[in-house]
């Protein structure tokens, strides 16, 4: 079964066409990135009105790319929540009069459900149960996923994602939008040798607490040289918000009795972390670069395994800007 999949829950506008949920046949990922750079961040506005700009060329050029024509597709999936409300109801009113026009099933995605399914497309015999841990611009939260689209969830942050953390930290440093990855290629240059609180809460405690930590990065960034100090400065906010990841990995680890975790979300393409994942003593799973950050193969995978299990969505599906992982009901119907 070939299902289309799309994403626009951000500043990313992306399209792909994957088989049985497990082999992309393309994979097109526009990036907003540089109609952002001049703010700092993303504009939500600006992005809507991009993303009815592009959706129909980066769809189009998905079809191309995986040589498949529109009548062979079985269903489409779309990112419905959580996001930026309007950049979602763009690909949600695409996917909609797209699965009206071909006479295929809608099926409306959490994107949190597309972020753990990049694992599936990475690793052909992963299937449930095992831990999920999204790290992510708006998530950073522990999942015991049991089966296919049954999430627990185990812990989540109080206040700031890592990723949102990430890019707060980085505006402090002077580093552009988006912050992540500059954050990242800074630290590469500096040494981890200034100290910040390492906030691990209550002794059982799954949840994560970034804020501290942010906070204590903008006083030392006002006290000290920022010309010289930037790359040190970076290096430590990285390992000290790492060491606490895997400090709660272990801790998820040993409190469950699972022996594999899955990493998602796009902080899991820091290479750092990566290093420090391989170190654990599990098996701890990760997607390649190219699939860690939005995409629609990702939530055409998902939505396979939501179509499996007989979850469709009606013609009325709309977009949700805050939306649960462990109660997504309301997005489905049965199939059919
Ligand atoms: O999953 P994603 O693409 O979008 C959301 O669903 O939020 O994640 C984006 C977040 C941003 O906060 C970005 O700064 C962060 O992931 N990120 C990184 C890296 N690449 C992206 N954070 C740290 N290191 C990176 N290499
Ligand atoms: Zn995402």
């Amino acid at each position: 079964m070939l299902i289309l999949g799309i994403e626009t829950s951000c500043d990313e506008t992306a399209a792909a066409i994957v088989r049985n949920g497990r082999e992309i046949l393309s994979n097109v990922i526009y990036t907003q990135i540089p109609l952002h750079i001049p703010f700092g961040g993303v504009v939500p506005e600006l992005a809507s009105r991009n993303h009815v700009e592009k959706i129909t060329p980066v769809v189009e050029e998905a079809f191309r790319q995986a040589g498949v024509k529109k009548e062979d597709i079985g269903a489409v999936a779309v990112t419905s929540g959580p996001g930026l409300v309007g950049p979602l109801i763009v690909g949600v009113s695409f996917a909609k009069a797209l699965s009206f026009g071909l006479n295929v099933p809608l099926i409306g995605v959490h994107h949190l459900d597309g972020h753990i399914a990049a694992n599936y497309l990475s690793f052909q015999d992963l299937e449930p149960p095992f831990l999920a841990l999204i790290l992510s611009g708006g998530h950073s939260h522990f999942y015991n996923v049991k089966s296919f689209g049954d999430y627990e969830l185990l812990g989540a942050t109080r206040d700031d994602a890592l990723g949102e953390a990430f890019d707060k930290v980085a505006r402090v440093l002077g580093l552009p939008y988006p912050g992540g990855p500059h954050l990242e290629k800074m630290a590469l240059q500096g040494k981890p040798v200034h100290e910040l609180p390492i906030t691990l809460l209550e002794d059982d405690s799954l949840d994560f607490s970034f804020s501290g930590i942010k906070s204590a990065m903008k006083v030392l960034s006002e006290k000290v040289d920022l010309e010289t100090e930037r790359a040190n400065l970076a290096a430590s906010f990285q390992e000290t918000v790492f060491s606490i990841v895997t400090e709660k990995i272990r801790r998820a680890l040993k409190r469950t009795q699972e022996k594999r975790i899955v990493i998602a979300g796009g902080v899991a393409a820091n290479q750092r972390l990566r290093e420090l994942l391989d170190e654990l003593p599990a098996e701890v799973l990760y997607p390649p670069l190219s699939i860690c950050t939005d995409n629609g193969a990702m939530i055409a995978s998902a939505g396979y395994y939501s179509f499996q299990q007989g979850k469709c969505s009606p013609l009325t599906l709309n977009a949700k800007a805050n939306l649960s992982l462990s109660s997504t009901e309301d997005l489905w119907i049965t199939c059919g």
